[in-house]
């Protein structure tokens, strides 16, 4: 959250350490009762408006479960059927919505840098959250993966953590990667073919263009989807040799990560692709856990910006 008061969620690399942990812990309160009564009042009277510029399912849908769940109401534009089509500008879509009374805006959109110049021109008094910024940034997802791993190894400082796949195009692999080595992660790997790796120092981790060495003993392994909508014709890596090099099957993880260890994907997953179908059975895959605590950590950001606007007033 932003540093004058969390007002806005647009990145976890600025994020303190101690805000990134109060988000898990208020998260781990939702977990354990997000059926119950006692938080329904904690956005009640408030609207929550999702403005997606770009397809998804679960951080759309997360997002929405989490606003209703803590009373809101929820304004959801279809993009083909808003003003925007007409040429409103998003700045004007927020400042509209606000005229409504809508005080929380949560945004996804490909373009990298947008999150903000729209969180400068933000009506007084109210939040944003990035819900995935082109290549930059998508800082729940990031916190979802954070608090998923704790779960399940809470020493963080002890893994060995690869992220393998497109991790130049990846908004997720900046935002997890943040989160990691803020939550003291020191073994970080970047593992995908040379052309799909970031620059050197782009974001925390070592890079690994050879896959058997990049899973070697890794007590974790998030695989990432390849990003095609982010790449030009001539960047489309062919997809056969992908698979054959970097594609993460039972047997490849056998053979070079540890026996326990956690598989992780973000979604949507290409089946067949980066993971081999059979890994969806595997107890150490925990693609649905990620979903389901996404409900829950969006919860808590929500309710860490709610008490910011407070604290502002
Ligand atoms: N992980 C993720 O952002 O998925 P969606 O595109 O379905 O929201």
């Amino acid at each position: 959250m932003s540093e004058n008061g969390p007002r806005t969620l647009i990145a976890l690399s600025g994020l303190p350490r101690s805000e990134l942990e109060s988000v898990l812990a208020r998260a781990e309160t939702f977990l354990a009762d997000n059926a119950a009564t006692a938080f329904r009042d904690l956005l009640a009277g408030e609207a929550v408006a999702l403005i997606f510029c770009e397809p998804s399912t679960r951080t759309r849908f997360s997002f929405e479960l989490a606003a209703r769940r803590l009373g809101a109401d929820v304004l959801a534009p279809e993009e083909t059927a808003s003003s925007r089509v007409k040429g409103e500008t998003l700045e004007d879509t927020l400042a509209t919505l606000h005229a409504m009374g809508c005080r929380h805006f949560v945004i996804r959109h490909q373009a990298d840098g947008i999150m903000a110049r729209l969180a400068a021109g933000l009506p007084a008094g109210s939040s944003l959250v990035s819900a995935g910024e082109g290549t930059r940034a998508h800082p729940t997802q990031g916190l979802l993966d954070a608090f998923t791993i704790r779960q399940h190894r809470p020493d963080l400082a002890r893994l060995a953590v690869a992220i393998v796949g497109d991790v130049a195009h990846s908004r997720v692999a900046r935002s997890t990667a943040a989160a990691l080595a803020k939550l003291g992660v020191k073994d970080l790997r970047l593992v995908g073919p040379k052309a799909l790796l970031p620059g050197s120092g782009e974001l925390p981790g070592v890079l690994e263009s050879d896959l058997a060495r990049g899973i070697t003993d890794a007590d974790v392994i998030i695989a990432l989807r390849i990003q095609r909508e982010r790449m030009s014709t001539a960047e489309l890596p062919d997809l056969d040799a992908y698979r054959k090099q970097f594609g993460l099957s039972s047997d490849r993880l056998q053979r070079h990560a540890k026996p326990d260890a956690l598989l992780l994907h973000p979604g949507p997953v290409n089946w067949g692709i980066e993971l081999d179908a059979e890994l969806a059975r595997s107890p150490n895959c925990l693609i649905r856990e990620q979903v389901r605590n996404g409900v829950a950590v969006r919860m808590a950001v929500f309710a860490r910006l709610q008490e910011g606007l407070h604290a502002a007033a």
